[in-house]
């Protein structure tokens, strides 16, 4: 597969990557040779294979710094390192993966709302307790459904409640009967009792939030072991459903806002979708979005009504969003609620990391997670990350401690709910750092055979990647 026009690109960077081991004070001559390979997908790849018994002090070679320096050097290619089955630079020499026009969902993810990629094709996602109320604009056949089943599957998995308005009756169909929902979807004329089973669930809460005396879901659910989940509340065609109901004066929309108002310290995320927003709509709860997602607009007006910002009127794919704060995302796309890929959310590297803490009691330390090879900082954002998503909780002493319940301590786990056995083993030369590489190349779009030969240097291993990584 491997084709001459990589040749020349091949060639300089021979001819610079032993100059810049030898600034370093590393062996230049460790360099045994080099590899050019090209995947059917057209990603080429340059490995340099260093000699194992010529590197004294192999972590010289992969330090974080070494690696910049290369890239630096060969006007910033990307490259890693993979020290599996001896220790290889790869560079590459195609072009880096950009934005695609369609992003499959990728699969569940504990905690988070995956919500697609931005234009270097790094992920967009957020915790559930970040997501707060949702404003989603955009024409027909943009994405608006598209993107609310994606948000409804996660909530589902992440076992939230439901709440369901959908005028047309096509959005949320396949789940229709799931037990998850507060009530039945609501339709044209039957909306108000799905505002009214939500009202009903806010008094409900509030009730319990007095007798334990707290202000907040997350205080609660410390309290109380994590017993109150989340409730996702959507209202699908909400401009169109707004005007048939009396208008910004009318019912609909004096409940909404009420709704908007009240339900965010209850864990509520309230998520308003139209295509045609205008200031009348937005203006009682615009202080309450901390979310938008605009898909292409009729006009800049709409766009800055929906976002504050021009802009997604000049959006032409489907699927393709300005999201508040963020920018241009291509959303995950997802074919129907039905085909909700199986998983417990969590990646292999999560779980065993987890079960080795919880080996040694739960606690998440510095120190602990520094003696299983994280840096300081690689621990500390792993703290924070790990608290957000709901896998870890800090207790009075403000240690981390993991939520063993998250990682099914209590319940073992079954097999209906992960993508892999429990004691399938893994690959053995794979460290947990180069399965949250490979995890971080296949949410770029890299296929599975050029992670495998990236990591384990034999594209022929891709079935074992499969198994190790949970999509
Ligand atoms: N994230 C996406 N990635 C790629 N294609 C998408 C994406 N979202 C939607 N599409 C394409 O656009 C079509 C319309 O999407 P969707 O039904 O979500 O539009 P909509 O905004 O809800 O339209 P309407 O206002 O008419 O209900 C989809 O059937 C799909 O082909
Ligand atoms: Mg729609």
């Amino acid at each position: 597969m491997t084709t001459a026009r990589y040749l020349a690109a091949a060639r300089s960077i021979a001819g610079t990557l032993p100059q810049v081991l030898e600034n370093r004070g590393l062996d230049p001559a460790a360099i045994r040779r080099y590899l050019l390979t090209e995947t059917p997908q057209g990603v080429a790849w340059l490995f340099a294979v260093l000699d194992d018994k010529r590197l004294a002090r192999i972590e010289a070679y992969t330090h974080r710094e070494t690696l910049h320096q290369i890239s630096t050097a060969l006007h910033g290619r990307p490259v890693v390192t993979s020290n599996s089955s001896g220790l290889r630079y790869a560079v590459l020499l195609s072009k880096p993966p950009t934005m695609p026009d369609l992003a499959p969902f990728p699969g569940w993810r504990a905690g988070l709302v995956r919500v697609g990629v931005d234009l270097r094709g790094r992920e967009v996602a957020l915790p559930w307790a970040d997501l707060g109320h949702v404003l989603v604009g955009g024409m027909t056949r943009y994405g608006k459904s598209v993107f609310l089943r994606s948000l409804t599957l996660q909530a589902l998995q992440e076992g939230q409640r439901l709440a369901l308005i959908d005028p047309q009756g096509v959005t949320f169909q396949a789940i229709a009967s799931n037990p998850a929902l507060l009530a039945p979807i609501g339709g044209r004329e039957s909306w108000p009792q799905v505002l009214e089973s939500v009202f009903a669930e806010l008094r409900r809460r509030a009730d319990l939030f007095t007798a334990e005396g707290v202000d907040s879901l997350a205080a609660y659910n410390e309290r109380t072991a994590g017993s109150l989940p989340r409730l996702l509340v959507i209202v699908e065609e909400y401009n169109g459903l707004v005007e048939s109901t009396g208008g910004v004066g009318g019912d609909l929309a004096g409940q909404v806002a009420r709704l908007g108002w009240e339900s965010a310290k209850f864990g509520v995320s309230l998520v308003l979708a139209g295509q045609d927003f205008s200031k009348r709509h937005v203006g009682p709860v615009r202080a309450q979005l901390k979310t938008r997602v605009c898909f292409r607009v009729e006009n800049s007006q709409t766009s800055n009504v929906v976002l504050g910002r021009s802009g997604a009127e000049r959006l032409t794919l489907p699927g393709r969003a300005l999201v508040g704060g963020v920018g241009v995302v291509q959303c995950y796309y997802l074919a129907g609620l039905e085909a909700a890929p199986a998983g417990d959310g969590l990646t292999v590297a999560e779980r065993d990391l987890a079960a080795r803490l919880l080996a040694q009691g739960g606690k998440m330390t510095e120190a602990a997670l520094m003696g299983m090879g994280y840096s300081q900082r690689e621990s500390r954002a792993l703290q924070r990350d790990w608290e957000s998503r709901g896998l870890a909780e800090r207790g009075k002493d403000n240690a981390y401690f993991v939520r063993g319940a998250r990682f099914g301590e209590t319940n073992p786990r079954t097999d209906e709910r992960t993508n892999h056995e429990p004691g399938q083993p893994l690959p053995a030369d794979l460290s947990r750092e180069m399965l949250d590489h490979a995890q971080t190349l296949h949410g770029q779009g890299f296929s599975l055979e050029t992670i495998a030969h990236i990591i384990l240097g034999d594209p022929g291993r891709a079935g074992e990647l499969q198994t190790a990584l949970p999509v």
